[in-house]
């Protein structure tokens, strides 16, 4: 079966009732990203920051997988379809999708602040000033936050060199190191691009472009790759 990687962004789960960051009415547009999402803003205000990660974790309790990533759960009949995510919803999952790697980390789960290997499931959305871990330290939420490392690229970067088929899904390529993959990708694997708004994909030639919202754009690539077998 042909390899297909999938990165995947915000915008695969707009069409589930989930904020992405950086449209009009993003996230980032009413947080200061730097105050709810980097090690500075947790030293300086725990509260602040567990009530963000509380907010979005409430909402996705409230959601459900959308069309676009249940088509791609179903991809999996006929390749073998790696999802690589810059989401930490659990919707892929849900859906159905059974290779998924989360770049920026996982909102149901905690992790200790004196061992990241200390990590633990949510029970339901809140995480309180006061949940500790086994070493006694302050749980904090299991998200990679701006400045911190990403522990997953590594093998992401070897799925990406792996790929038969690459496809970049409601992300807008802003982020590094997720969004320097692409590098990494064979030379003659075909790209595909699905996104209703323009990306600046850094003058990377040969992209197929599906100008259309995850549910319908992984419908029609499901028909291209069906047409290239
Ligand atoms: N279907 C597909 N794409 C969509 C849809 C949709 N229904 N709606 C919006 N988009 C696209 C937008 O056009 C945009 O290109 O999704 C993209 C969302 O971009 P961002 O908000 O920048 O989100 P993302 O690229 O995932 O951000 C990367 O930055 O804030 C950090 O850690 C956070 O993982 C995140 C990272």
């Amino acid at each position: 079966m042909k390899k297909v990687m999938v990165l995947t962004g915000a915008g695969m789960s707009a069409e589930s009732g989930l904020r992405t960051f950086r449209e009009m009415g993003g996230l980032w547009e009413e947080y200061d990203v730097y105050q709810v999402a980097s090690p500075a803003g947790w030293a300086k205000d725990q509260d602040l920051v567990l009530r963000f990660y509380n907010e979005r974790r409430k909402q996705l309790l409230e959601a459900a997988p959308n069309r676009g990533h249940f088509s791609l759960a179903e991809l999996e009949t006929d390749h073998e379809v790696y999802v690589i995510t810059q989401n930490i919803d659990d919707l892929h999952e849900r859906a159905g999708s059974t290779r998924v790697l989360h770049l920026h980390g996982e909102l149901r789960k905690a992790r200790s602040t004196v061992d990241p290997g200390l990590i633990y499931e949510i029970d339901g959305w809140e995480l309180r000033k006061g949940d500790l871990c086994e070493k006694g330290s302050q749980l904090r939420p299991h998200v990679v936050w701006f400045g911190e490392a990403v522990p997953a690229i590594e093998e992401a970067s070897r799925l990406a060199a792996m790929a038969d088929v690459f496809v970049i899904i409601g992300t807008s390529m802003n982020v590094y190191p997720a969004a320097g993959l692409i590098e990494y990708v064979p030379s003659g694997a075909p790209v595909y691009l699905i996104d209703p708004n323009e990306v600046n994909m850094a003058g990377i030639q040969g992209i197929h472009v599906i100008r259309k919202a995850a549910g319908e754009g992984v419908d029609e690539l499901t028909g291209f790759l069906k047409n290239e077998k």
